[in-house]
């Protein structure tokens, strides 16, 4: 059975669709997880990164290996459709992520979050999303309670994203969160310009890709922390053994387009 996430909050432009560019391509490739990504979103930003951006490297990079291919799989989906998705024995993924529009309300997304393993809160950390923010872990909780009376698995978590580090309210959402009782990662992603280049192509832990967007190796060891604890939480297979050492020795990976 395929595990299934979604980044959801109330919140627009908190970073949803850019977590899951950011992880997708370096769980699939790095990590060597089978997954899948259903953009449920009607901006459908993960389809148009994939096909404005992505396709034409794609196709230059075919002209000297034509076995490339994407490293996963985008689909174009309604969220009332994505049951008949996860259900179908033959959509065989390691890791289902839903990407979910942004004004998280309404019974279509309430449903969605019913189907999956584990939503992931994006945690931006002004004063005024606070509350909001907590607001909507409260009914992640209600979820949850719903969810182990059924004796079905769901678990909810925040993750900060954007985070300026020295920033006097990244500590206080921290310790809001934490008073609430809620959980949360401990990894995080900080706020980077590279995050923003995020392909559906190429991973942001390939040195040579993470070079070419403007990444350092902070952004990369973020990157594999947050990737380790989703495996972690979720109990997902690690079908590589070693991401770090194997990212270190990589030598000559740069793509064709970009050398
Ligand atoms: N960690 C980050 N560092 C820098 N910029 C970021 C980061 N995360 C997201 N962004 C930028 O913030 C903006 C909003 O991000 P994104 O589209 O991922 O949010 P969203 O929650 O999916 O939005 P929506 O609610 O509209 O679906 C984008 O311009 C994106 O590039
Ligand atoms: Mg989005």
């Amino acid at each position: 059975m395929s595990k299934v996430i979604s980044f959801a909050t109330q919140k627009g432009g908190s970073g949803k669709s850019t977590l899951a560019l950011v992880l997708a391509a370096p769980l699939a490739i790095e990590y060597g997880l089978k997954i899948a990504i259903l953009d449920c979103d009607y901006q459908q930003s993960i389809v148009k990164t994939r096909q404005q951006l992505d396709e034409p490297s794609l196709a230059i990079l075919r002209e000297s290996d034509p076995a490339a291919d994407y490293p996963y799989d985008v689909f174009p989906m309604s969220l009332k459709s994505i049951f008949d998705f996860i259900d179908n024995p033959e959509n065989d993924y390691d890791l289902i992520i839903i990407d979910i529009p942004g004004r998280a309300d309404g019974e279509d997304v309430f449903n969605a979050l019913t189907g999956c393993d584990a939503v992931i809160v994006p945690l931006v950390s002004d004063y005024l999303d606070r509350a909001s923010t907590a607001e909507f872990m409260g009914i992640l909780e209600a979820l949850k309670k719903a969810a182990d009376k059924a004796e079905v698995d769901f678990q909810y978590f925040g993750l900060a994203t954007k985070r300026i580090s020295g920033r006097r309210e990244e500590k206080e959402m921290d310790d809001y969160i934490d008073e609430l009782g809620l959980s949360r990662f401990q990894s995080y992603l900080s706020h980077r310009m590279v995050y923003s280049r995020a392909s559906t192509l190429h991973s942001l832990l390939t040195p040579a890709y993470r070079n070419y967007a403007g990444g350092t190796k902070d952004s990369s060891e973020e990157i594999r922390r947050v990737c380790d604890e989703l495996i972690e939480k979720l109990d997902l297979p690690r079908r590589k053994a070693d991401v770090g050492v194997e990212l270190e020795e990589t030598t000559d990976t740069t793509p064709t387009e970009i050398k």
